[in-house]
Protein backbone atom coordinates (compact mmCIF):
# COMPACT_ATOMS: atom_id res chain seq x y z
CA UNK A 1 0.00 0.00 0.00
CA UNK A 2 0.92 3.52 -0.38
CA UNK A 3 1.66 3.82 3.52
CA UNK A 4 3.64 0.84 3.79
CA UNK A 5 5.84 1.63 0.63
CA UNK A 6 7.47 4.69 1.79
CA UNK A 7 9.56 3.62 4.60
CA UNK A 8 12.08 6.70 4.92
CA UNK A 9 13.64 5.57 1.27
CA UNK A 10 12.28 7.52 -1.39
CA UNK A 11 15.01 10.27 -2.92
CA UNK A 12 12.31 13.46 -2.03
CA UNK A 13 10.36 13.42 0.77
CA UNK A 14 7.20 15.14 0.62
CA UNK A 15 6.51 16.51 4.01
CA UNK A 16 3.01 18.23 3.43
CA UNK A 17 1.22 14.76 3.44
CA UNK A 18 -0.63 16.89 5.86
CA UNK A 19 -1.81 19.51 3.48
CA UNK A 20 -5.42 18.41 2.69
CA UNK A 21 -4.56 18.70 -1.36
CA UNK A 22 -2.07 16.08 -1.03
CA UNK A 23 -2.80 12.70 -2.51
CA UNK A 24 -1.77 11.07 0.51
CA UNK A 25 -3.87 13.31 3.02
CA UNK A 26 -6.92 11.15 3.00
CA UNK A 27 -4.79 7.64 4.14
CA UNK A 28 -5.12 6.13 7.23
CA UNK A 29 -2.65 5.86 9.32
CA UNK A 30 -1.41 3.26 11.62
CA UNK A 31 0.88 2.93 14.27
CA UNK A 32 4.15 1.24 11.94
CA UNK A 33 3.58 4.63 10.23
CA UNK A 34 6.03 6.50 12.98
CA UNK A 35 8.43 6.17 15.57
CA UNK A 36 8.06 7.19 18.96
CA UNK A 37 10.70 9.01 20.93
CA UNK A 38 10.92 11.67 24.15
CA UNK A 39 7.37 11.32 26.36
CA UNK A 40 5.89 14.87 26.57
CA UNK A 41 3.53 14.60 28.87
CA UNK A 42 1.58 12.11 30.93
CA UNK A 43 -2.16 12.22 32.16
CA UNK A 44 -4.16 9.34 33.89
CA UNK A 45 -5.37 8.24 30.68
CA UNK A 46 -2.68 8.84 28.14
CA UNK A 47 0.53 9.63 27.24
CA UNK A 48 1.65 12.10 24.68
CA UNK A 49 5.19 11.53 23.11
CA UNK A 50 7.31 12.88 20.46
CA UNK A 51 6.31 10.79 17.00
CA UNK A 52 8.01 10.98 13.96
CA UNK A 53 6.70 10.04 9.88
CA UNK A 54 8.42 7.53 9.21
CA UNK A 55 7.47 8.49 5.59
CA UNK A 56 8.34 12.26 5.82
CA UNK A 57 10.33 12.53 8.45
CA UNK A 58 8.16 15.05 9.89
CA UNK A 59 7.53 14.98 13.77
CA UNK A 60 4.43 15.31 15.68
CA UNK A 61 2.94 15.07 19.03
CA UNK A 62 1.10 11.49 19.68
CA UNK A 63 -1.11 11.20 22.46
CA UNK A 64 -1.74 7.43 23.38
CA UNK A 65 -4.94 6.69 25.14
CA UNK A 66 -5.40 3.38 27.37
CA UNK A 67 -8.13 2.03 25.91
CA UNK A 68 -9.00 -0.74 28.74
CA UNK A 69 -8.47 2.39 31.25
CA UNK A 70 -11.07 4.56 29.81
CA UNK A 71 -13.43 1.69 29.47
CA UNK A 72 -12.53 1.01 33.15
CA UNK A 73 -13.14 4.68 34.33
CA UNK A 74 -16.01 5.53 32.29
CA UNK A 75 -14.24 8.03 29.96
CA UNK A 76 -15.25 7.10 26.50
CA UNK A 77 -17.67 9.77 26.20
CA UNK A 78 -14.88 12.18 26.99
CA UNK A 79 -12.28 10.74 24.78
CA UNK A 80 -14.80 11.39 21.99
CA UNK A 81 -15.64 14.55 22.75
CA UNK A 82 -12.13 15.53 22.48
CA UNK A 83 -11.51 13.86 19.26
CA UNK A 84 -14.30 15.30 17.76
CA UNK A 85 -14.04 19.16 18.95
CA UNK A 86 -9.98 18.99 17.93
CA UNK A 87 -11.29 17.83 14.60
CA UNK A 88 -13.55 20.75 14.37
CA UNK A 89 -10.45 23.22 14.99
CA UNK A 90 -8.22 24.46 11.93
CA UNK A 91 -6.23 28.10 13.56
CA UNK A 92 -3.02 28.44 13.78
CA UNK A 93 -3.60 28.52 17.68
CA UNK A 94 -4.83 25.65 18.39
CA UNK A 95 -3.41 22.11 17.79
CA UNK A 96 -4.42 20.65 15.04
CA UNK A 97 -5.95 17.19 14.73
CA UNK A 98 -3.88 15.08 11.40
CA UNK A 99 -4.99 11.48 12.15
CA UNK A 100 -5.94 8.87 14.54
CA UNK A 101 -5.54 5.12 14.46
CA UNK A 102 -5.69 2.49 17.02
CA UNK A 103 -4.18 -0.49 17.98
CA UNK A 104 -5.13 -3.06 20.55
CA UNK A 105 -4.02 -1.60 23.62
CA UNK A 106 -4.51 2.31 22.26
CA UNK A 107 -6.04 4.77 20.84
CA UNK A 108 -3.71 7.54 19.07
CA UNK A 109 -3.94 10.87 18.23
CA UNK A 110 -1.77 12.38 15.71
CA UNK A 111 -1.55 16.44 17.17
CA UNK A 112 0.97 19.26 16.04
CA UNK A 113 4.13 19.20 18.16
CA UNK A 114 3.96 22.44 20.31
CA UNK A 115 8.26 22.60 20.47
CA UNK A 116 8.38 24.94 23.49
CA UNK A 117 6.45 23.14 25.84
CA UNK A 118 4.19 24.95 28.19
CA UNK A 119 3.28 28.08 28.57
CA UNK A 120 3.33 28.09 32.22
CA UNK A 121 6.91 27.20 32.22
CA UNK A 122 7.45 30.98 31.39
CA UNK A 123 5.46 32.34 33.17
CA UNK A 124 6.85 30.88 36.30
CA UNK A 125 10.09 31.95 35.23
CA UNK A 126 9.84 35.26 33.49
CA UNK A 127 6.54 36.96 35.07
CA UNK A 128 5.71 39.44 35.59
CA UNK A 129 5.61 39.63 31.40
CA UNK A 130 5.67 43.44 30.13
CA UNK A 131 3.20 44.74 28.71
CA UNK A 132 3.96 43.73 25.14
CA UNK A 133 4.22 40.46 25.68
CA UNK A 134 1.25 40.22 27.72
CA UNK A 135 -0.50 41.69 25.08
CA UNK A 136 0.87 39.66 22.21
CA UNK A 137 0.03 35.75 24.38
CA UNK A 138 -3.33 37.75 25.32
CA UNK A 139 -4.49 38.55 21.99
CA UNK A 140 -3.45 35.44 20.51
CA UNK A 141 -5.27 33.39 23.00
CA UNK A 142 -8.14 35.62 22.55
CA UNK A 143 -8.21 34.31 18.32
CA UNK A 144 -8.08 31.34 19.35
CA UNK A 145 -10.86 31.14 21.95
CA UNK A 146 -12.84 33.02 19.73
CA UNK A 147 -12.44 29.98 17.00
CA UNK A 148 -13.06 27.35 19.10
CA UNK A 149 -16.76 29.63 20.08
CA UNK A 150 -17.18 29.85 15.81
CA UNK A 151 -16.98 26.01 15.77
CA UNK A 152 -19.62 25.33 18.44
CA UNK A 153 -17.17 24.19 21.51
CA UNK A 154 -16.26 25.67 24.93
CA UNK A 155 -12.80 24.54 26.12
CA UNK A 156 -13.38 24.49 29.67
CA UNK A 157 -9.97 23.78 31.33
CA UNK A 158 -8.13 26.92 28.90
CA UNK A 159 -4.93 27.93 31.43
CA UNK A 160 -1.52 28.00 31.12
CA UNK A 161 -1.15 26.05 34.96
CA UNK A 162 0.71 22.29 35.36
CA UNK A 163 -1.41 21.81 38.10
CA UNK A 164 0.44 19.23 40.00
CA UNK A 165 -2.76 18.47 42.81
CA UNK A 166 -1.90 15.11 44.09
CA UNK A 167 -5.35 13.97 43.44
CA UNK A 168 -4.33 14.29 39.80
CA UNK A 169 -1.22 12.58 38.91
CA UNK A 170 -2.19 14.44 35.01
CA UNK A 171 -0.07 16.83 34.49
CA UNK A 172 -2.49 18.95 31.90
CA UNK A 173 -1.75 21.81 30.25
CA UNK A 174 -3.92 23.69 27.85
CA UNK A 175 -1.90 26.62 26.55
CA UNK A 176 1.29 25.51 24.69
CA UNK A 177 4.00 27.36 22.70
CA UNK A 178 5.70 26.20 19.23
CA UNK A 179 8.70 26.40 17.57
CA UNK A 180 8.54 30.19 17.14
CA UNK A 181 7.23 30.65 20.76
CA UNK A 182 3.06 31.33 19.30
CA UNK A 183 0.46 29.61 21.03
CA UNK A 184 -1.07 25.83 20.36
CA UNK A 185 -3.98 25.38 22.70
CA UNK A 186 -4.29 21.49 23.57
CA UNK A 187 -6.45 19.56 25.85
CA UNK A 188 -10.08 19.49 24.92
CA UNK A 189 -10.72 16.45 26.96
CA UNK A 190 -13.11 19.05 29.69
CA UNK A 191 -14.88 20.28 25.98
CA UNK A 192 -18.38 20.62 25.57
CA UNK A 193 -19.72 20.48 21.98
CA UNK A 194 -22.81 23.15 22.03
CA UNK A 195 -25.99 21.89 20.14
CA UNK A 196 -26.47 23.40 16.71
CA UNK A 197 -29.37 25.18 17.82
CA UNK A 198 -27.69 26.40 20.68
CA UNK A 199 -24.50 27.69 18.57
CA UNK A 200 -27.02 29.16 16.28
CA UNK A 201 -28.40 31.54 18.51
CA UNK A 202 -27.06 34.83 17.98
CA UNK A 203 -28.01 35.09 21.27
CA UNK A 204 -29.14 38.81 23.49
CA UNK A 205 -27.57 37.93 26.65
CA UNK A 206 -30.68 36.15 27.88
CA UNK A 207 -30.22 32.99 25.36
CA UNK A 208 -27.58 32.22 23.84
CA UNK A 209 -25.05 29.53 24.46
CA UNK A 210 -25.69 27.96 28.29
CA UNK A 211 -25.51 24.36 28.61
CA UNK A 212 -27.00 22.27 31.38
CA UNK A 213 -23.16 20.70 31.84
CA UNK A 214 -22.77 20.83 35.59
CA UNK A 215 -20.30 18.08 36.46
CA UNK A 216 -17.04 19.85 37.59
CA UNK A 217 -14.30 20.38 35.32
CA UNK A 218 -11.40 22.24 34.51
CA UNK A 219 -8.47 23.52 37.40
CA UNK A 220 -9.56 25.25 41.09
CA UNK A 221 -7.67 28.42 40.33
CA UNK A 222 -9.75 29.22 37.04
CA UNK A 223 -12.84 27.67 37.52
CA UNK A 224 -15.45 29.85 36.48
CA UNK A 225 -18.02 31.39 39.36
CA UNK A 226 -21.32 30.07 37.38
CA UNK A 227 -19.85 26.31 37.44
CA UNK A 228 -19.51 26.83 41.22
CA UNK A 229 -23.13 27.83 41.66
CA UNK A 230 -23.99 24.63 39.38
CA UNK A 231 -25.21 27.21 36.81
CA UNK A 232 -25.36 26.25 33.17
CA UNK A 233 -21.78 27.26 31.76
CA UNK A 234 -21.58 28.88 28.79
CA UNK A 235 -19.13 30.30 26.12
CA UNK A 236 -17.98 32.98 28.79
CA UNK A 237 -16.84 30.62 31.50
CA UNK A 238 -13.63 30.56 28.65
CA UNK A 239 -13.38 33.90 29.09
CA UNK A 240 -13.37 33.99 32.86
CA UNK A 241 -10.21 32.00 32.38
CA UNK A 242 -9.35 34.22 29.92
CA UNK A 243 -9.35 37.16 32.41
CA UNK A 244 -7.60 34.93 35.36
CA UNK A 245 -4.67 34.17 32.46
CA UNK A 246 -4.08 37.99 31.85
CA UNK A 247 -3.77 38.77 35.44
CA UNK A 248 -1.18 35.67 35.87
CA UNK A 249 0.87 36.82 32.80
CA UNK A 250 1.02 40.24 34.30
CA UNK A 251 1.14 39.36 38.17
CA UNK A 252 3.03 36.38 38.42
CA UNK A 253 0.34 35.15 40.20
CA UNK A 254 -3.37 33.94 39.72
CA UNK A 255 -5.99 36.19 41.14
CA UNK A 256 -7.60 33.41 43.50
CA UNK A 257 -4.76 31.60 44.79
CA UNK A 258 -5.14 29.90 48.46
CA UNK A 259 -3.66 27.04 50.23
CA UNK A 260 -6.79 24.40 49.49
CA UNK A 261 -9.43 24.29 46.50
CA UNK A 262 -12.50 24.88 48.98
CA UNK A 263 -10.63 28.41 49.56
CA UNK A 264 -10.13 29.36 46.20
CA UNK A 265 -13.57 28.26 45.28
CA UNK A 266 -14.52 30.61 48.70
CA UNK A 267 -12.53 33.74 46.79
CA UNK A 268 -13.96 32.84 43.35
CA UNK A 269 -17.66 33.17 44.50
CA UNK A 270 -16.77 36.48 46.30
CA UNK A 271 -14.95 37.42 43.51
CA UNK A 272 -12.54 37.97 46.34
CA UNK A 273 -9.20 39.77 44.74
CA UNK A 274 -6.64 42.67 44.48
CA UNK A 275 -5.82 44.44 41.91
CA UNK A 276 -2.21 45.02 41.56
CA UNK A 277 -1.72 48.93 41.95
CA UNK A 278 1.11 48.55 39.12
CA UNK A 279 -1.34 47.40 36.43
CA UNK A 280 -1.51 49.71 33.72
CA UNK A 281 -5.16 51.60 33.53
CA UNK A 282 -6.13 49.25 30.43
CA UNK A 283 -5.14 46.23 32.24
CA UNK A 284 -6.92 46.52 35.14
CA UNK A 285 -9.97 47.91 33.04
CA UNK A 286 -9.93 44.50 30.73
CA UNK A 287 -8.97 42.31 33.98
CA UNK A 288 -12.15 43.63 35.85
CA UNK A 289 -14.16 43.48 33.63
CA UNK A 290 -13.56 40.19 32.58
CA UNK A 291 -13.48 39.08 36.09
CA UNK A 292 -17.27 39.81 36.56
CA UNK A 293 -19.79 36.93 38.19
CA UNK A 294 -22.34 36.71 35.66
CA UNK A 295 -21.61 35.12 32.47
CA UNK A 296 -24.18 37.62 30.96
CA UNK A 297 -22.78 40.73 32.25
CA UNK A 298 -19.28 39.62 31.48
CA UNK A 299 -17.11 41.47 28.95
CA UNK A 300 -17.24 39.30 25.48
CA UNK A 301 -20.71 37.91 26.03
CA UNK A 302 -23.21 38.44 23.56
CA UNK A 303 -25.23 41.33 25.66
CA UNK A 304 -21.36 43.08 25.77
CA UNK A 305 -20.63 42.98 21.86
CA UNK A 306 -19.32 39.29 21.98
CA UNK A 307 -15.13 38.98 21.59
CA UNK A 308 -15.54 41.88 18.94
CA UNK A 309 -15.59 43.97 21.89
CA UNK A 310 -12.76 42.81 23.70
CA UNK A 311 -10.86 43.02 20.93
CA UNK A 312 -11.76 47.47 20.51
CA UNK A 313 -10.58 47.36 24.42
CA UNK A 314 -8.21 50.03 24.94
CA UNK A 315 -5.60 47.25 26.09
CA UNK A 316 -5.30 45.77 22.57
CA UNK A 317 -4.74 49.40 21.08
CA UNK A 318 -1.57 48.45 18.67
CA UNK A 319 -2.72 44.62 18.28
CA UNK A 320 -2.41 43.82 14.18
CA UNK A 321 -5.01 41.26 14.63
CA UNK A 322 -4.82 39.93 11.42
CA UNK A 323 -1.35 39.38 11.31
CA UNK A 324 -0.43 38.43 14.72
CA UNK A 325 0.43 34.80 14.05
CA UNK A 326 2.40 35.48 11.16
CA UNK A 327 4.11 38.02 12.94
CA UNK A 328 7.61 37.72 15.14
CA UNK A 329 6.67 36.43 19.05
CA UNK A 330 7.96 39.11 21.53
CA UNK A 331 11.44 37.65 22.64
CA UNK A 332 10.78 35.61 26.18
CA UNK A 333 13.99 36.21 28.10
N1 LIG B 1 2.09 17.91 25.48
C1 LIG B 1 0.81 17.65 25.29
N2 LIG B 1 0.45 17.94 24.05
C2 LIG B 1 1.54 18.42 23.43
C3 LIG B 1 1.81 18.90 22.14
N3 LIG B 1 0.87 18.96 21.22
N4 LIG B 1 3.05 19.33 21.88
C4 LIG B 1 3.98 19.29 22.82
N5 LIG B 1 3.80 18.84 24.04
C5 LIG B 1 2.59 18.41 24.35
Amino acid sequence: SLINNGGGHEPTLNTDVDDPSHPLYHHRRIVTDFDYGEILGEGSYSTVLVGRDKRTGKQYAIKRLDKAHIVKNNKVKYVMIERDALSRMNHPGIVKLYWTYKDNRSLYFVLDLARNGELYTYIRRLTPFDLETTKFYAAEILLSIEHIHSRGVIHRDIKPENNAKPTHKASKKSILLDDNLHIKITDFGSAKIINESENASLGDGENTTATSARSFVGTAEYVSPELLRSDAVSKEADLWAFGCVIYQMLSGKSPFKAATDYLIFQKIKNLEYTMPNDFPPSAKDIVQRLLTSEPEKRFGSAATGGIDAIKEHPFFEDIDWDNIFTSNAPPLR
